[in-house]
């Protein structure tokens, strides 16, 4: 049994594409979907552009850099960037509907 905090996996499902992929919490969203084999937008990987911004409809985030590119306006709206964000729970994200 591995009780490492940093080893815990979690489940992330994606819409409206309905994708699931498992995230472990020592890694980001945006990684670990690729892992997965899953493109999420994205650019910079740094949180600096905001090309991966999607909604978490629910569950909890942590981020690894202290101030990611997101006002407290859109935080407070849910909104997360998936590519400096790392599970802290299961997640539901929603992604804009113009993504194929
Ligand atoms: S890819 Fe640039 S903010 Fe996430």
């Amino acid at each position: 049994m591995n009780n490492d905090a940093s080893e815990r996996r979690f489940s992330v499902q994606v819409h409206p594409a309905g994708w699931r992929y498992p995230a472990s919490a020592s890694q980001s969203l945006l990684s670990a979907a690729l892992q997965a084999a899953i493109r999420l937008p994205s650019s910079c990987r740094n949180g600096t552009c905001r090309a991966c911004m999607c909604r978490l409809v629910s569950g909890n985030v942590a981020y690894r850099i202290e101030w990611p590119g997101l006002s407290a306006e859109e935080k407070a709206e849910g909104f997360i960037l998936p590519c400096v964000a790392q599970p802290l729970s299961d997640l539901v994200l929603q992604l804009p509907v113009s993504e194929s």
